[in-house]
């Protein structure tokens, strides 16, 4: 079984090595009136993801968040058929993500993608740094309610993302080119074993729906 789970992470990572494309914003729209910068460090780091439903979605940078730590929450998902990810603070932590701008307009969309109306998550100002050395604050969400700590290898099954969930992280993760420290960490955390609702998969397209119909 771990064997399984090593080669599976390696054939994502051989797989986004291949498809990774280097998509830099040169525009200079930070501090526009008309766009905000938003940090994901969930699913969201994944372009095809976050573009879902913020097509006005452009990555900025990468960054990090610091005195967080990140962490999975059982929050009865039936679109992922898991737990989902959160931000909980910590001194010494750290949170890698990736930093968006978003047109004002698509906060609705962000907003009612977190489940903001319904209680799920809240909206956070945070401060993060980026590796050219730059402080920016960005809108981030955190679910309303802190998880526990616990050992990332003792994480309850109902605390556990889905294996498509994390696999979106990943992929994410790799085409931002988050540190890979932080990246062998991502793949520490254990996953459920499931599969993210069906039409969730077809949303997301290639390869998702693709290891699907392999199961
Ligand atoms: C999830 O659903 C269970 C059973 O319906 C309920 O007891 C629990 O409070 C729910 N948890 C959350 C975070 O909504
Ligand atoms: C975050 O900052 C914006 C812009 O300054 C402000 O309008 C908003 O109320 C702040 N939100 C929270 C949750 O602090």
């Amino acid at each position: 079984m771990k064997t399984y789970c090593m080669l599976s992470w390696l054939l994502v990572l051989i797989s986004c090595q291949s498809t990774i494309s280097f998509k830099i914003d040169d525009s200079d729209e930070v501090g526009s009136e008309n766009t905000f910068l938003y940090f994901a460090y969930g699913s969201n780091l994944l372009a095809k993801r976050i573009h879902i439903k913020n097509p006005s979605a452009k990555f900025f940078s990468i960054a990090q968040l610091p005195n967080y730590r990140l962490d999975f929450e059982n929050i009865n998902n039936s679109y992922w058929n898991g737990a989902a990810a959160t931000i909980v603070e910590e001194s010494d932590s750290v949170v890698w993500g990736a930093l968006w701008t978003l047109d004002v307009k698509d906060i609705p969309h962000l907003d009612e993608q977190e489940g903001v109306n319904v209680g799920l998550y809240r909206v956070r100002n945070v401060s993060v740094h980026t590796p050219d050395g730059n402080t920016l604050t960005a809108r981030t969400y955190q679910i309303t309610v802190d998880p526990p700590k616990v050992q990332v290898k003792d994480m309850p099954l109902e605390r556990q993302p889905s294996n498509t969930y994390m696999e979106v992280i990943v992929r994410g993760a790799f085409e931002c080119l988050l540190p890979m420290k932080y990246i062998g960490y991502l793949v520490t955390f254990p996953t459920n074993g499931k599969l993210a609702r069906s039409d969730v998969l077809q949303l997301l397209g290639s390869p998702f729906t693709e290891e699907a119909e392999e199961t």
